[in-house]
């Protein structure tokens, strides 16, 4: 089934243009029907203009790190006016609230740059480093109440090397953060899962 998306975001939307790029290779059954960013001069915006793909600045304030209220309100109403089933969170820097999980239940996903439970929160890639750790990932989940808690879809690990820095490590991620997120929306397309407690048992 064609997911019909709306893509939330805060930064550069890298993740946004690998959505892109496979929905343009064929590869993912999907449209983006609006990308609504809380930064005005976010890239992820100009992406979308070069893409001919609507999209927004969605004013936040007055609160700095969550989406609530009337901001939330109006989120919910722009996507559900945009057609939206699936809402992807693309490096957007907000904790959402319940409201917009409740508006669009089991179908927000979001992007995160360590194989959880391992580093939730900011700078994972760092912490990971710091933490010695020979491994590192990105992990692509549905969004519950928790921060970076909810059911996992797809994860993808990398090596950290000797000289990693957290910026040669963030780039390794995210080279698989460009394949995981069309892998997880492709799992949604086919809708060939089962959210089982938090286990997400997908039947390929
Ligand atoms: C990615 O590292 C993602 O995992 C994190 O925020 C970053 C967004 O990058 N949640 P981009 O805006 O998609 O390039």
């Amino acid at each position: 089934m064609k997911l019909k998306l709306g893509v939330l975001g805060s930064g550069a939307g890298s993740n946004m243009q690998s959505i892109v790029d496979a929905i343009d290779a064929g590869t993912l059954d999907a449209e983006i029907r609006i990308v609504l960013a809380d930064v005005q001069d976010a890239k992820i915006l100009e992406r979308a203009r070069r893409h001919s793909i609507p999209c927004r600045y969605l004013d936040c304030a007055p609160w700095k790190t969550k989406l609530e209220g009337r901001a939330e309100e109006d989120c919910i109403r722009i996507l559900k006016e945009a057609g939206v089933d699936t809402v992807v969170l693309a490096g957007f820097m907000r904790i959402v609230k319940p409201g917009l999980l409740e508006a669009y239940k089991n179908r927000v996903l979001n992007i995160h740059p360590a194989l959880l439970p391992a580093f939730p929160g900011v700078h994972s890639w760092t912490q990971a480093l710091d933490y010695g750790c020979k491994v590192a990932g990105v992990t692509v989940h549905f969004v519950d109440a928790g921060t970076d808690t909810g059911p996992i879809i797809v994860q993808k690990a990398v090596p950290v090397l000797e000289d990693d820095t957290p910026e040669t490590l963030h780039a390794r991620i995210q080279v698989q953060e460009h394949v995981a997120y069309p892998e997880a929306l492709r799992i949604l397309a086919s809708r060939a899962y089962r959210i089982e407690g938090r286990r997400v048992a997908i039947s390929r």
